[in-house]
């Protein structure tokens, strides 16, 4: 399970994150929906610590933090626990898909190499890219590129993957592979948190929907009670504007 608890964050005087409490159960996928600004990305980030909270706690499986007193040991340990897939993918431009992907087993995991590679080797071709292992980031796609990051965030086993929009830098021809393999993966029962705007995928994957809007968690539930009856102005406005074909009534 993961449960976060009072998250608050400020940039500067700027809040960003009020007092948020999240809790997803082990296996579960739950999507973050809300405007631009309203959050999401912050969130997810204080989640791995990429940004560190000012206040409030995080629990990961076993493994729990108060953001207030946390040491580097704690910060590393809280770390291992997740794993990003980024809007940019953020792959390393000088290494192939397949040496992308056993980075962190050498690194983070400490496999040897062999063992790392064979491991990388079935991740990649469950991500469908058995054949482009050899291939740098420059020779893929966008959806390719992301597909190499997902298999990257697979590898380390995390107890959570957090996903920034990872379809939202794409061309719309290749949102949907994107896509089909997060599907696929959220059907094994890994756990994940996904922030994307795609409507369709939220409603099929997500166990539990949230919508955010500056910096709180206005509204959440099924994405039947979320997305088909909607009690709060704030989503009905957003729902809206995102899915006018639903008409919403305001
Ligand atoms: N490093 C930073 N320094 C200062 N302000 C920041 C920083 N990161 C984010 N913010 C501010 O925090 C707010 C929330 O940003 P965040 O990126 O979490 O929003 P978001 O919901 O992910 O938006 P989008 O849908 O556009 O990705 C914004 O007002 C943003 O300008
Ligand atoms: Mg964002």
């Amino acid at each position: 399970m993961i449960q976060l608890t009072n998250i608050t964050k400020s940039f500067g005087r700027h809040q960003v994150l009020n007092k948020i409490d999240l809790t997803v159960q082990k296996g579960e996928v739950v999507v973050i929906l809300g405007p631009s600004g309203s959050g999401k990305t912050t969130l997810l980030r204080c989640v791995n610590y990429l940004e560190k909270p000012n206040d409030g706690e995080i629990l990961i499986g076993d493994y729990r933090l108060n953001c207030k007193h946390a040491s580097k040991k704690d910060i590393y340990q809280l770390r291992q626990k997740s794993a990003m897939v980024f809007q940019q993918y953020n792959l390393f431009k000088h290494k192939t898909a397949l040496e992308n992907v056993m980075e962190g087993l050498v690194v983070v995991k400490k496999l040897s190499k062999e063992e790392a590679k064979t491991r990388s080797i079935a991740l990649l071709e469950k991500v469908g890219l058995g054949s482009k292992l050899d291939a740098y980031p420059s020779q893929l796609s966008g959806g390719q590129q992301q597909r190499v990051g997902i298999a990257r965030a697979l590898a380390l086993e995390p107890e959570v993957i957090l996903f920034d929009e990872p379809t939202s830098a794409l061309d719309p021809e290749l949102v949907g592979e994107v896509l089909a393999v997060i599907r696929k993966i959220a059907k094994e029962g890994i756990t994940m948190i996904v922030v994307t705007h795609e409507m369709g995928f939220a409603r099929d994957v997500a166990n539990h929907v949230v919508f955010m809007d500056g910096g709180v968690i206005v509204e959440e539930g099924t994405p039947v009670e979320l997305f088909n009856n909607p009690q709060e102005e704030r989503t009905k406005q957003f729902l809206k504007r995102i899915t006018p074909e639903l008409n919403y009534s305001i």
